[in-house]
This record gives structure tokens, C-alpha cells and sequence, in this order.
């Protein structure tokens, strides 16, 4: 039996639905010797600003039981170089989303601006986890007037399509995915790292220079996957699934609690290939159950006691 693996995110059209996940793939370049980017859905480039920046000194990132800590922030080549330098570098065929972050609205719209005239592109995330200065530092998607000020301007930026990245520090995850319906995106992607702490207890010092990080990896995969399941059931739109996710079952959690694709991020730093192994091993377990279509198998959870 052959499966069919295609799956279309918010108007991309994707070979299956594992792509990886922005910061951790770097800009696809650095991962090509380990695997062929044709195996994956396609990937999700650094969050990309205005201009280049070297984000936080070290230590930026730490272990943590069943996850990791980082405060990389902003580091990136800056939206030029990405275009004029990165992007010439993987092969056509293969679906490449932008991922966008600034300080301020006007420069998230004017990073889309940039991407938007670029026709290798599939589209772009708006990462809402960065913090909104005017605000005092929260983060753009805990806000949800903040939030509907950063899509409808990315919306208005771009043609292209658009993703928005929802910050899962909130209370109400499935306000924010209203929001960001409300205000014209094309599909969520959820959820970023988990605002988290650590503490050295030689220094008595953080374990990060920055003090506050995220918490990424199979650690909160049980939170990735309760936010997913309320925003499948609050909106519309298609959502891409992330949080620790490293095997196909990891990712078929996802599909069922309503993810059309997902996105590998962690994991990818032990194995760069993981991602590929993921679609591979949906489309086995898809033979295996007697399933033709992968999209068959979005939000196919049974509600509890049928
Ligand atoms: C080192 C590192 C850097 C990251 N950089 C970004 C980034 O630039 N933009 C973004 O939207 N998410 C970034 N993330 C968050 C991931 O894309 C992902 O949402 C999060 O790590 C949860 O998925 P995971 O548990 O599979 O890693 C980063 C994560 C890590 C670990």
C-alpha cells in the first residue's frame, strides 16, 4: 500500500508533514551533509531581524531533565544575508518557511516586506515570543491586543503565506489563536519554548548569563500537546504541532490532537537527522494501521470513554 504523506499547511504544500523547527536547523545549510532535505516536509529558518545580531553571551544554553535551556535571543545573520546568501544554497524542490522577530510591529512588517518579493520562499512565521518593548518586555504573544497589532501589521506585509508562532506563557492559549484568526493568518504553529529558570548553586548564580530561558525538548511535550488539543477545538486554522517531539508516535500525538504537520526542534542537536526519521516512520505506521492518507489521521482523537 502506498501512502499518500502530503499535507497542505495554511496554503503551503508540503511532501509530508515534518518540518523542523526554527533555531534549531540553523538556516538548513549546516544540516544538509547529515540528510537529504527532500526526506523532510521542509524547515523553518532562524527568526531572522532587520539587521544581523549576535544575541546573549554565554552560557546560553544548559541542560535540563528530559529538555534543554537556552537564551540564545536574537542571534541571526539579519534578513539580507539570509536572502543573498543562505537561501541560493538549498536545492529548489525544497519548501523553505522564513521565520521573523523584531522589537517593535514596524519591524516585523518590514523583515515580511523583505521576504515577500522572494519567490523561494513558501512562507513566513512570525515568531510571537520575542519581547515588545514598548510593552515593558513581555512577550508579543501574551498580549492579546499586542498580538492583534503584530498580525494584521505581517498580515498586511505579505502576500505570502503567513504563520504565526504562539508563545505558550499565557493562560488562555486558544485567546491568542482567536486573535491571530481574527486578524487574517493562515495557520498557528505551537508552541516555543516554555519560559523557565536554573540556578548554579557553586556560583549561586543563574545557569544562564541571561537569566530567564526557555525549556525545550521532550520535557514539555505534555504542554505542547494540551495546548494543541484547545486550540484544534477553538479555531479553524490549521496548526503545526511543536514540543519534543523525536519519534513518529511523538508526532502522530500531534496530528491526533487536531496538528496538521509538525516541527522537530530539539531533538535535531543529538540526531541530525531525526527529522527525516519521523516522516519515514509516519508513513510505516500508516502502512502498518491500513491508513491512506496521513491527513486522514488529523484530530482523530476518541473523545474519552467511546
Ligand atoms: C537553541 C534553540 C534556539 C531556538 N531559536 C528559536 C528562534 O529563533 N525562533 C523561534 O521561533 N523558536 C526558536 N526556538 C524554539 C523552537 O523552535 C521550538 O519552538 C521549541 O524548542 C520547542 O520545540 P522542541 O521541544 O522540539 O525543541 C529555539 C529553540 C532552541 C532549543
Amino acid at each position: 500500500m502506498s501512502v499518500d504523506a502530503s499535507v497542505d499547511l495554511g496554503g503551503i504544500a508540503l511532501r509530508n508533514p515534518v518540518l523542523t523547527a526554527s533555531g534549531t536547523f540553523g538556516y538548513g545549510t549546516e544540516f544538509s551533509p547529515f540528510l537529504d532535505l527532500r526526506r523532510i516536509g521542509g524547515f523553518v529558518s532562524k527568526s531572522l531581524t532587520l539587521e544581523p545580531r549576535i544575541g546573549n553571551a554565554p552560557p546560553r544554553i544548559a541542560e535540563s531533565p528530559s529538555g534543554m535551556l537556552n537564551a540564545i535571543s536574537l542571534e541571526n545573520v539579519g534578513v539580507d544575508a539570509f536572502i543573498a546568501e543562505k537561501l541560493p544554497q538549498i536545492p529548489e524542490d525544497v519548501v523553505v518557511v522564513a521565520s521573523v522577530f523584531e522589537t517593535e510591529v514596524a519591524g516585523y512588517a518590514e523583515v515580511c516586506e523583505r521576504l515577500t518579493g522572494v519567490s523561494r520562499l513558501a512562507g513566513i512565521e512570525v515568531n510571537a515570543s520575542c519581547p515588545h518593548v514598548k510593552s515593558g518586555g513581555i512577550e508579543f504573544g501574551q498580549d492579546p491586543a499586542v498580538l492583534a497589532d503584530l498580525v494584521r501589521a505581517t498580515r498586511r506585509a505579505t502576500s505570502l503565506p503567513l504563520l504565526v508562532k504562539l508563545s505558550p506563557n499565557v493562560t488562555n492559549i486558544a485567546e491568542m489563536a482567536r486573535v491571530c484568526e481574527g486578524e487574517g493568518a493562515d495557520a498557528l504553529c505551537l508552541i516555543n519554548a516554555v519560559q523557565a529558570f536554573d540556578v548554579d548553586v557553586e556560583t549561586r548564580r543563574p545557569v544562564l548569563s541571561n537569566g530567564l530561558g526557555g525549556l525545550s525538548g521532550p520535557a514539555i511535550r505534555p504542554i505542547a500537546l494540551r495546548m494543541v488539543w484547545q486550540v484544534a477545538r477553538a479555531v479553524g486554522l490549521p496548526i503545526c504541532g511543536i514540543g519534543g517531539i523525536g519519534s513518529a508516535e511523538d508526532a502522530l500525538k500531534f496530528l491526533l490532537c487536531g496538528a496538521t504537520a509538525v516541527q522537530v526542534g530539539t531533538r535535531n542537536f543529538l540526531d541530525p537527522a531525526a527529522a527525516a526519521d519521523v516522516a519515514d516512520g509516519l508513513v510505516a505506521w500508516a502502512e502498518a494501521h491500513g491508513v491512506v492518507r496521513l491527513r486522514d489521521l488529523v484530530g482523530g482523537l476518541e473523545a474519552q470513554g467511546s
